[in-house]
């Protein structure tokens, strides 16, 4: 079987490709700083809820993925929610919903 090389080769690089998009440890610790310091300052600092809606993964657990997404990328015109798509990139605000849906990470 000449193929197998290449199948042995496919498999490692398939999973860091799919890992590409996440940030680098050193930026998840920026992305967690920025979340509970400037999402905090409306959102509470635990993230239960201020002047904006409560973030904990209990509050976000029946929202669609990608509305949450949407909110954080343009913000929420007429609300105080600021857009942040000029702050964050995509990959970078998925990491972030996907934290606080599944409970976010303290400092
Ligand atoms: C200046 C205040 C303010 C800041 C800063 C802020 N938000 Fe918000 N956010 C709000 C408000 C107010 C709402 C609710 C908008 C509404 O009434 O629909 C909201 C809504 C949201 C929602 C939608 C929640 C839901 O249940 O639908 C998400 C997600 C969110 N914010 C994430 C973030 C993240 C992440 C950050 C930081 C990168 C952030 N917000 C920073 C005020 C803020």
């Amino acid at each position: 079987m000449r193929i197998a090389p290449f199948l042995f080769l496919a498999v490692p690089l398939a999973a860091v490709a799919a890992r590409a998009s996440e940030p680098t440890p050193g930026r998840q610790r920026e992305l967690v700083h920025l979340v509970r310091q400037d999402c905090g300052s409306c959102h509470g600092m635990q993230l239960t809820g201020g002047l904006g809606l409560p973030l904990t993964a209990e509050a976000l657990r029946d929202k669609p993925l990608e509305g949450l997404e949407a909110t954080i990328h343009g913000g929420r015109p007429g609300t105080a929610m600021p857009p942040w798509k000029s702050i964050l990139s995509d990959a970078e605000i998925r990491w972030i919903v996907e934290k606080l849906m599944t409970g976010f990470p303290k400092e």
